[in-house]
């Protein structure tokens, strides 16, 4: 039944969210990015770690000179002996500190569960294991314990030439992939979503608790309930649903969150590509759905399921997008798409409660020239009576971002009947507002960044950071304050203060923190400290982690051996005092993957990461020598068994001996 079927197309990778948005540059002109590959590839991935002597040959004298300055060094919050940059097919981590991988793929989250066989998948089996693609990962202590509580795992995505044996040939040069048959799609469906595992620290080394009672795997299946503004409006009703408010399933969940309540939060981040069919070019959706990319035909479920194709079920759409909320106490509990938080590409959900009691939630859209934005609860958070918490995401204001030139900013709300939110413009009630949250932030004017990815308030400091990924796209007269390169090939860091320290303002200041890539290349214009090593420096931010200490933890996604000679790693970044913007590599991921997570227990003693899409080719699979997948794989990370594919998988990162990470 396999039948390969030539494929100009690439692997489905972490490149679906780089669809292009909405300010695409149709012409051919030689981007940053460009520059910078050629400069890379020519040192070829075949040479793994003599990388980095290539790349350290390339620091400027005065970078030497400078990375010495013992003065700005000893201002560092941070302490650990830095990795070295470099791409191989493993992890690395600093010295002193020990990676375990906790929770593989496929691995059995139930006592019933059956072990992993990657031979004999089903979705079955999936549905009780380990889902793929971790991306998000929180923390929910039981009895409050830093040692003993429930780790949330999202599952973005599946990538199939890397899962089963048998979906590509290589013929006679060209790479020839098998169309999915339904078992595949299936189990495709159930390797998505999310998983609820209890773990413990025993003896100062993480284990999984397989029958732990609040266990739970949610997939692409798993009924839900649609809250809030949208819910029961007719957008949202199809021929299987004349409610409007039962959905099944969840796709493509990045980032989240944990609530201040204890809920998980999974964000529907790239829900375009499960799309497929055509709609017709009058239909109301019609331009909702091009401002969205809907659809983009990357999956083959439609094949067999219906929902999927917009020519058969053409609202399906209008139920992805959304903020979801899990209440992990009730592992029966419905999970809840909470249309409030407004329907876009959601990259997190990271929150803090505000003085006065309402909760903040910060919100990005991860697409080129999309947009940051926050949620203010109506009600106030209850610490004492966490039911009452419950529904707290279905009533508040969803604001967008406006960043002015003199280092202000505004939020603007999304509130139909304000400004040009009325009827005339579409917006006939909230739920429209928040159906076309792009289209009603694009009429309020709000600033167009560089792809939003994680954004993280700080407790310690009050700042809250803004991961803006690159956008390559940006052309020259596109450039403003806030996003200040073209072509931004490696993408900046945005360090945000509401006004009087009130996470509730509709008002603040901003600055640039960090604007990333290789500082030794001019061209670049990256801004990381003079301290910061040839290690140091790093491209892509994309998801981030506050430790307890206030510190700031970057993660990223896209280096590689043509974009920036290293692989994707957990960096230590400074923000104040003299050390501000130096940047420290303290873990990075073996060759093809993306560093995803990352969490700080309450403790500070363990740092949880996501190793997501190990051994993928990504973009650039030609320095590689080679493609990678199944039968010929770039890594067999993290069993390193010639019968064992590779595996994406979370990791605990304790200090041998104990203690606090990073000090
Ligand atoms: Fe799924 Fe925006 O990273
Ligand atoms: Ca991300
Ligand atoms: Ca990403």
């Amino acid at each position: 039944m396999n039948q390969h079927a030539p494929n100009d197309q690439k692997f489905r990778t972490s490149l679906l969210e780089e669809n292009d948005g909405p300010g695409h540059n149709p012409t051919d002109n030689r981007t940053m990015g460009d520059i910078i590959a050629t400069r890379f590839s020519r040192r070829g991935f075949l040479k793994g770690s003599l990388a980095v002597s290539a790349i350290a040959a390339t620091v400027s004298p005065i970078a030497i000179i400078l990375a010495d300055d013992a003065r700005a060094a000893a201002a560092s919050a941070f302490n650990f002996d830095e990795v070295e940059a470099g791409i191989d097919d493993k992890h690395h981590v600093a010295a002193g500190y020990d990676a375990d991988v906790l929770l593989r793929w496929g691995d059995p989250i139930f006592a019933d569960a059956p072990e992993f066989d990657p031979l004999s998948q089903s979705a079955e089996a999936q549905a009780r294991q380990f889902g793929y693609n971790n991306d998000y990962v929180g923390y929910v202590p039981l009895d409050g314990s830093a040692e003993h509580g429930l780790l949330v795992v999202n599952h973005e995505y599946t990538n199939e030439h890397l899962m089963f044996p048998g979906i590509v040939k290589i013929v006679e040069g060209k790479i020839e992939v098998a169309p999915a048959d339904q078992k595949r799609v299936d189990i495709e469906m159930a390797a998505h979503g999310g998983s609820i595992v209890e773990i413990r620290k025993e003896g100062g080394k993480w284990q999984v608790v397989r029958d732990g009672k609040l266990n739970r795997r949610i997939t692409s299946t798993t009924e839900m309930q649609l809250t809030g503004p949208a819910a029961g409006h007719d957008r949202l009703k199809t021929n299987a649903d004349a409610t409007g408010t039962k959905v099944f399933g969840t796709v493509n969940n990045c980032a989240g969150g944990v609530t201040p309540w204890g809920t998980y939060i999974m964000a529907e981040e790239n829900f375009h590509g499960y799309f497929g069919g055509e709609l017709p070019a009058d239909h109301p959706e019609a331009a909702n759905y091009k401002r969205l990319g809907v659809p983009e035909g990357t999956y083959e479920w439609l094949k067999f399921y219906d929902r999927f194709d917009v020519a058969k079920e053409p609202n399906e759409p209008n139920r992805f997008g959304w903020i979801v909320e899990v209440d992990v106490q009730d592992p029966n509990s419905l999970p809840k798409k909470r249309t409030a938080l407004g329907r876009f590409k959601h990259e997190g959900a990271e929150s803090i409660v505000a003085p006065d009691g309402r909760v903040v939630f910060y919100l990005g859209d991860d697409e080129r020239f999309d947009y940051v934005y926050k949620f203010v609860t109506k009600g106030k958070f209850n610490p004492n009576d966490r039911s009452a918490n419950l529904d707290l995401l279905d009533e508040g204001t969803l604001y967008v971002a406006k960043f002015a030139e003199d280092g202000s900013f505004e939020w603007l709300p999304l509130v139909q009947g304000e400004g040009p939110l009325t009827a005339d413009n579409g917006f006939v009630s909230q739920a429209d507002v928040v159906i076309e949250t792009r289209r009603a932030a694009d009429l309020l004017g709000a600033t167009k960044m560089d792809r939003p990815e994680d954004i993280q308030p700080n407790a310690v400091n009050g700042k809250v950071y803004v991961m803006l990924t690159n956008n390559s796209k940006r052309k020259a007269d596109q450039v403003d304050a806030a996003n200040p390169r073209a072509e931004n090939a490696f993408g900046h860091i945005i360090e945000l203060v509401e006004d009087g320290g009130d996470f509730t303002a509709t008002k603040g200041k901003w600055e640039v923190l960090l604007k990333c890539g290789d500082p030794s290349i001019a061209e670049v214009g990256a801004s990381f400290s003079t301290s910061t090593t040839q290690n140091g420096w790093f491209g892509m931010p994309d998801n981030c982690a506050v430790d307890s200490a206030g510190r700031l933890w970057v993660a990223t996604d896209g280096n590689s051996p043509k974009a920036t000679g290293r692989t994707d790693g957990l960096w230590a970044v400074d923000t104040e005092g003299e050390a501000r913007a130096t940047s420290k590599l303290f873990f990075r991921v073996p060759v093809g993957a993306e560093m995803c997570g990352p969490l700080f227990a309450p403790d500070d003693q363990t740092a949880f990461v996501a190793v997501q899409h190990p051994g993928d080719g990504g973009e650039d699979w030609e320095s590689f020598g080679r493609p990678s997948y199944y039968e010929d794989l770039s890594t067999r990370w993290p069993d390193f068994k010639p019968d064992m594919p590779v595996r994406p998988a979370v990791v605990a990162i304790t200090r041998q001996g104990g203690g606090k990470i990073g000090v």
